[in-house]
């Protein structure tokens, strides 16, 4: 299902509905929310008006457990981690107990902090693979989401639920959940705005599937659902009414 929207503004304000909507839904049907974020750039506005009235009072906090869907191997204050982005547009302003906010870290050595990470993950859900009840996704301009990389071994891994991964011409490892915990969700979000995501997105939706060239088109929840929310700009290749 693919939902255009004006802008960035409009996308994220109904981004920032559906997550309070999903969180309502699933604290009355199992009595927790479990949400994993993205990062980047394109989810931050999201955060923030989740932070703010109407929606803070709607999202119960007390609820909600986060985890993120990968991290840049850097320390918890660099500007590119995922979690500090998450933290100061959002997490920090509203009252998720401590205990339920589940960071990668990002100062680990990244073995270590893939390891670290599954066993937190192990920890909450048990030996079962997660089912997140709401999964936020962004897409590369080169296809990727979360930290999943085309051409990365990561694409093929089935076993493991977290991997460590590279960029190519970044000097910076990631931690990355994998394929098979991303398709255990109950709903998967893409998120993608901006002129600059058209020609991908269009590749992504449109071409015949390539998820080792696309490594979005692994993300085929078994038993959930995908949104994709767009913007205009981002839409402005894809077939009408697809
Ligand atoms: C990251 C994200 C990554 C992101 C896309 C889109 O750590 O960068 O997990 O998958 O969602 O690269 O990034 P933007 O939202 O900044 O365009």
């Amino acid at each position: 299902m693919i939902e255009v929207f004006p802008d960035q503004e409009s996308l994220s304000r109904a981004t920032a509905e559906l997550f309070a909507a999903e969180a309502g839904r699933a604290e009355a049907a199992h009595g927790r929310f479990a949400v994993l974020l993205a990062g980047g750039e394109t989810p931050r506005r999201t955060y923030e008006l989740l932070a703010e009235e109407p929606l803070r009072h709607r999202v119960p906090w007390g609820r909600v457990h986060i985890f993120w869907g990968d991290e840049r191997c850097v320390p918890p204050e660099d500007p590119r981690s995922n979690v500090r982005m998450a933290r100061r547009a959002l997490l920090d302003r509203v009252p998720v107990p401590a205990g339920q906010i589940h960071p990668i870290a990002g100062d680990l050595p990244p073995r270590q902090a893939a390891a670290a990470y599954e066993a937190a993950l192990r920890a909450f859900f048990g030996p079962e693979l997660p089912r997140f009840d709401l999964v936020l996704l962004g897409l590369g301009a080169d296809g990727h989401t979360a930290s999943l990389f085309p051409c990365s071994l990561a694409l093929d891994e089935r076993e493991r639920w977290t991997a460590v991964t590279q960029r190519a011409n970044e000097e910076i490892k990631r931690i990355t959940v994998t394929a098979p915990l991303l398709n255990r969700a109950a709903l998967v979000v893409f998120l993608v705005t901006g002129a600059e995501k058209a020609a991908v997105l269009q590749e992504v939706l449109e071409s015949s599937p390539e998820p080792h060239r696309h490594p979005a088109q692994l993300v085929k929840p078994v038993h959930g659902a995908v949104r994709w929310l767009v913007d205009r700009a981002a839409a402005r290749l894809l077939r009408p009414g697809l």
